[in-house]
């Protein structure tokens, strides 16, 4: 028997639980608020999730399946992404109920909607961090052979930056001490960003 075990994904994993994200992780969490254009508010843990670009700052997320939240972004053009933090976790996992579209999770959850300053989604303001965000793409995403997914990467401009100003010290945000939460693998598993957790790198100069 091989050291290695290889599968091929189109033809299964044979293990108990799927590998894929559990290695690719653990993964930030963009926990997600929008609004419907009726007014109801949503949200939503997404750990298919991450930042792609610094001018302008881009984050975004995939929505398996068309969810509410896509659904809101795509009859809004806005979402604010929550930073998920450990005391802040159960209030995350119960938002992810899939509760109908007229249910508001910050309700669900016991959380308090905190007024946006550019966008009109409101913001989880017991989250230390958020982002006001303006979509910019929607995409469909596809296959190696063009195939149509059931998934969509929405994509949307950071506009506005929230930051607690406790997690600034001197200037400079503190990472180790944010108490973040990371989606792991398995069906229940979760990472949290502490200080004993960090080392440190600078970039090598070549030659
Ligand atoms: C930590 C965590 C991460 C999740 N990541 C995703 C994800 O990346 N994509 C997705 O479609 N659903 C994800 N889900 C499930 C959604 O949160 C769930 O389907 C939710 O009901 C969607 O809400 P909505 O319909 O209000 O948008 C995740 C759930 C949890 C707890």
């Amino acid at each position: 028997m091989s050291d290695q075990y290889f599968y091929q994904p189109a033809q299964g994993h044979g293990l108990p639980h799927d590998p894929f994200n559990a290695i690719v992780g653990p993964r930030p969490i963009g926990w997600i608020s929008t609004r419907a254009a009726s007014g109801i508010l949503n949200l939503a843990p997404y750990s298919f999730f991450n930042a792609f670009n610094y001018t302008p700052p881009l984050i975004g997320f995939a929505s398996l399946g068309r969810k509410d939240t896509l659904r809101n972004v795509e009859e809004t053009g806005e979402f604010v992404w929550n930073l998920a933090t450990r005391p802040l976790a159960d209030a995350m996992n119960a938002s992810c109920a899939a509760a109908p579209p007229e249910v508001d999770e910050f309700q669900l959850a016991g959380l308090t909607p905190a007024a946006s300053k550019i966008v009109a989604v409101p913001c989880v303001a017991e989250s230390p961090v958020s982002f006001e965000c303006k979509c910019s793409q929607i995409i469909r995403l596809q296959g190696a052979s063009g195939a149509e997914t059931n998934s969509w990467l929405i994509l949307g401009e950071v506009v506005g930056v929230h930051i607690a100003r406790e997690l600034l010290r001197d200037g400079i945000y503190d990472t180790a001490g944010s108490h973040t939460i990371l989606r792991g693998g398995g069906p229940a598993d979760y990472f949290e960003i502490t200080p004993d957790n960090l080392f440190r790198m600078t970039r090598p100069s070549y030659p």
